[in-house]
């Protein structure tokens, strides 16, 4: 139910609507998109960015609120922790229980490793829950990794790490086989083919989906998994601190009970960082379609122990989030919406891009129309366009909404808009962390040995702009392989003993650079409170 001062800018979306179908905007440029991007993505506001001053990337830029983060002390004080007598002491040590950690985890207890996941709320409290529109793979004729490649690869504008990216695709259709024999409920036609739809920048449709939850469905299937093995999951507990043995490797991690406060050490052959991505962290003062605990945890844990971040000044705005209304600000309005046929249209009722540019370009777009171009809708709470949803049954037929986006639709309903019928507003809400840590291919990060990572933690993957599916995809290729790839590696290690001397180097660091500020971090949830208090 929209208020009256849509009503005029609701007539305009409506009588251009038929018009609007058929009308087939051209793609721009990649000349116009360049432009485009440097006048209005938010990657490209130098003012919203700082240099590193300490660290493995000093010198490189970073948002202001990750700069605080990776510059900030530690939460504990090293000489209080008794490395001596572990609480835990495991082969593989999996930090964070989303996608990629349970992943990891199934794999390395495949390769009969000791494993245990610890994460900071609970076992799929976590983005992959939060996942919408699908995973990509090409396993159908008209298409290969190869055109899965080039697609992925232009997308990120030719900054992904190529070794990263041929991992990604080549291992994508097995990756889709073995969470369909894991039970995942993906759509399929009466004769069992999956159904697949084009995303953004895809040229062939190779997004598989559950609907549109299909990271909620996906991640219940690794989690009863994880759980029906048996595997050790420590929730409620964030590693607030990696150790290190006197060789310089990841040797496990300094833990806090979320509620009690108390302090754990788990010592471990291998860790696996997979704490996922960062949208609490609001860059910019962007809402976010993230879970409650993306804060960029793992960025910082990996940072004090020196392992090197790639791409972490650049950030994914999701063109569709709702904005409207208030109560469900900034959540995802999965772009399977427009692959199903809605096109944007602006506060006159023109459409003012193709619908399936990619996501950096799209959310410029959008931002160019509220701010240059003043064609956006005042909210209430900022700038919106529309999303005109009932283009889909007029495509699709009747019923299309109900069959294949019902969860956009329930999300709507609740507040008295009919997506069948009427349009939605929104506006880019903080999406996904492109950059994070540096990986080789295995898995393990470029400078600190035994130390992994998998999922929305990996810097590279995706380059500069990540298309949409390849994130679902990312974090069970990765995640898997992190698995495997510790379990092996815990083999052959010998834990030397255990230190946390980096933490004091660190802090020196801090001294020695003039960063005399009280932050302290990992993060671990976004701070709302109204005085300003911290966990
Ligand atoms: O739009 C979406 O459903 C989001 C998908 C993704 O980020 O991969």
């Amino acid at each position: 139910m929209y208020s009256e001062k849509f009503t005029e800018s609701l007539r305009k979306v409506e009588a251009a609507r038929e018009a609007n179908i058929a009308y087939e905007p051209a793609r721009m440029t990649a000349k116009e998109k360049e432009d485009l991007l440097a006048a209005y993505h938010p990657d490209y506001k130098k003012e919203e960015f700082e240099a590193l001053q300490v660290g493995p990337n000093q010198g490189e830029q970073v948002p202001h609120e990750l700069a605080e983060m990776l510059q900030a002390h530690s939460r504990i004080n090293p000489d209080e922790i008794d490395l001596a007598h572990p609480d835990y002491d495991v082969d593989v040590l999996v930090i964070g229980g989303g996608g990629a950690g349970s992943s990891a985890a199934i794999e390395a207890d495949n390769a009969g490793a000791n494993v245990m996941i610890v994460t900071k709320l609970r076992i799929g409290d976590a983005n992959t829950m939060m996942a919408e529109g699908g995973i990509q793979a090409a396993d159908k004729p008209n298409d290969s990794p190869a055109i899965h490649f080039l697609d992925a690869f232009g997308g990120g504008h030719f900054a992904a790490k190529r070794e990263l990216l041929y991992k990604l695709v080549t291992e994508a259709p097995e990756a889709i086989q073995w969470l369909n024999d894991l039970g995942v409920e993906f759509d399929k036609s009466a004769d069992g083919t999956m159904v697949t739809t084009h995303g953004g920048g895809t040229s062939r449709k190779r997004m598989h989906a559950a609907k549109d939850y299909s990271g909620a469905e996906i991640m219940r299937t690794l989690r009863d998994e994880v759980l029906n093995r048996g595997i050790p999951v420590v929730d409620f507990t964030a590693a607030i601190e990696l150790i290190l043995d006197e060789n310089g490797h990841a040797s496990g991690a300094v833990l806090m009970n979320m509620e009690t406060r108390e302090l754990l050490v788990a010592r471990a052959k291998t860790v696996i960082i997979a704490t996922g991505g960062a949208g609490r962290m609001h860059y910019q003062g962007f809402p976010t379609s993230n879970h409650y605990g993306a804060t960029a945890d793992g960025l910082v844990l990996g940072y004090r122990v020196g392992a090197k971040l790639l791409y972490a000044d650049t950030l994914q705005y999701h063109p569709t989030g709702a904005a409207y209304p208030e109560q469900i600000f900034g959540a995802l309005v999965t772009e399977k919406v427009r692959s199903l046929g809605a096109k944007l249209v602006n506060a006159d009722g023109e459409v003012f891009m193709h619908p399936l540019e990619t996501r950096d370009v799209a959310a410029a777009s959008i931002i160019r129309e509220c701010t240059s171009r003043s064609k956006g809708l005042n909210t209430g709470s900022g700038c919106a366009v529309w999303l005109d949803t009932p283009m889909i049954e007029k495509i699709g037929g009747e019923g299309t909404i109900m069959a294949r986006i019902p969860a956009m639709h329930r999300m709507f309903a609740k507040y008295g808009i009919d997506i069948r019928y009427e349009p939605i507003l929104v506006y880019p809400t903080l999406h996904y962390q492109n950059g994070g840590l540096d990986i080789t291919p295995d898995c393990m990060t470029t400078a600190v040995e035994n130390l992994f990572v998998a999922g929305e933690a990996v810097g590279g993957i995706h380059g500069r702009n990540r298309l949409m599916g390849n994130s679902l995809l990312d974090i069970i290729v990765f995640g898997r392989n992190a698995g495997k790839n510790a379990a092996a590696k815990s083999k052959d290690v010998a834990v030397g003993k255990l230190t946390l001397d980096h933490v004091r180097r660190f802090h020196q660091e801090l001294d020695a650079a003039g960063i005399h500020n009280d932050a302290i971090s990992p993060k671990l949830l976004p701070n709302y409170t109204r005085h300003g208090d911290t966990i």
